[in-house]
């Protein structure tokens, strides 16, 4: 027996709740399985399950036809890690992965932990400061920018652009994201070997490309991969992790004393904060969840950070516990495409709570300021004092 999938009346890109789309992710969830939205109008799934299973189906939910609801975004198909399948995509992927794999990122970390403890003891005592500018960044942008190898202009620019494409994937265009996706375009497309650094992710593409082990477009697909995901996603949930701990100070008294509970609370914080709201698939069969039919050809929205409050799954969804275990959170995605920057993500997030820890940080919290992007959810501003 098939069901129909309830219609609810939702607009997840109105500006109220973009800011706080918590409540809405629970009528969702509560409305069905699968559901079907106002605006835009397409399917969704926000239950943990559905969502988990959803996203590893790769051959019945394919990303090929573009993973947003924009036209502008789904666009360059093709040679595009997110937005392929199949052989093309683990081809793609496996390129992207080599910097990227467990074994070689940890060999970052005492670096990364030198650099953002340097930075800690500096902000320490010095008053109000906007943890976004000057800690949530600093990683991302000072050490992230010199590993992937990009020339200055690039880096200045990055934020910018990485904000405008992830505001692209929903339904409404801005003209002056459009500029700064094609600025983007424009600088990928025109770097070349001599304008990387030596030895650097991006180096090492170009280099693999003078010996003939790939063309030039994988490389700079492979080097968009880096640019775009890896910059507002990683400040974002720094973010949400520096203000769920200084919030919560028991749960940052817990960490404090129990320092192996750092990683549990990076986990934590982001289930708890997806700073990826969603990605969409298209049906390239009819989808089945819970009873209710997906048409094949038709588009459902994945919603990642709705999943990760369903009180289906976890108990007390809404509430920051550092000794939850919530392994299995989707953020960062499962299956075909989970995130290539996981380990770098979550890294850079472990070597801070680390470096606070060792500080024994003390910290007090003013109002954040929520930015309205249609991909990512998260403060444009996070005003901290640590003492
Ligand atoms: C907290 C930080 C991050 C979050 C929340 C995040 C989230 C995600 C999510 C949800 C996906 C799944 C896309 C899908 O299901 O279609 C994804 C894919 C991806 N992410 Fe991340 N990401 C983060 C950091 C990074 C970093 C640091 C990098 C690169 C250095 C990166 C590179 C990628 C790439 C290349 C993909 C595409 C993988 C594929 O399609 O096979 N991400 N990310």
């Amino acid at each position: 027996m098939t069901s129909s999938a309830p219609y609810v009346d939702l607009d997840l890109f109105d500006e109220a709740s973009l800011k706080n789309p918590f409540a809405d992710y629970r009528r969702l969830r509560d409305a069905g399985a699968l559901v079907r939205l106002a605006r835009p109008d397409v399917y969704a799934v926000g239950r943990f399950a559905d969502v988990q299973a959803a996203l590893r189906s790769p051959n019945k939910l394919i990303s090929g036809e573009g993973v947003g609801f924009s036209d502008v975004f789904n666009a360059p198909k093709g040679m595009n890690v997110i937005q392929s399948d199949g052989e093309l995509h683990n081809r793609l992927r496996l390129t992207v992965m080599r910097p990227l794999a467990p074994a070689t990122i940890s060999k970052a970390r005492d670096d990364l932990k030198v650099m953002v403890a340097a930075r800690v003891d500096a902000l320490k005592g010095k008053g109000w400061f906007d943890a976004m500018q000057e800690l949530a960044s600093f990683l991302p942008v000072q050490a992230i920018s010199h590993l992937v190898g990009l020339p200055e202009v690039g880096r200045e620019r990055m934020l910018a652009w990485a904000a405008a494409t992830f505001n692209l994937i929903g339904p409404n265009q801005d003209p002056a994201d459009l500029r700064a996706a094609m600025e983007v375009r424009d600088f990928i497309m025109e770097l070349a070997e001599d304008s990387v650094r030596d030895g650097s992710w991006a180096g090492e593409l170009f280099a693999a490309t003078r010996s003939g082990k790939l063309s030039e477009v994988e490389a700079r697909a492979a080097i968009s991969a880096y640019l775009i995901p890896s910059l507002d996603t990683t400040i974002l949930a720094k973010g949400h992790l520096l203000r769920n701990l200084t919030v919560n100070v028991e749960q940052w008294e817990a960490v404090k004393a129990q320092p192996d509970l750092a990683r549990a609370a990076v986990i934590e914080s982001v289930r708890l904060h997806s700073v990826l709201r969603w990605f969409s698939r298209v049906a390239a069969e009819d989808y089945e969840v819970d009873g209710a039919v997906l048409p094949k050809g038709a588009r459902l929205m994945v919603l990642y950070g709705c999943a990760n409050r369903d009180e289906r799954r976890y108990e007390d969804p809404d509430r920051f516990v550092v000794t939850r275990d919530a392994k299995d959170q989707l953020s960062w995605g499962t299956g075909a495409h989970m995130c290539a920057g996981v380990h770098l993500a979550r890294l850079e997030m472990e070597v801070l709570v680390e470096a606070l820890i060792e500080a024994d940080a003390k910290f007090e919290a003013g109002e954040p300021e929520l930015g309205v992007n249609a991909g990512l959810h998260g403060f444009t501003k996070l005003p901290l004092r640590i003492v």
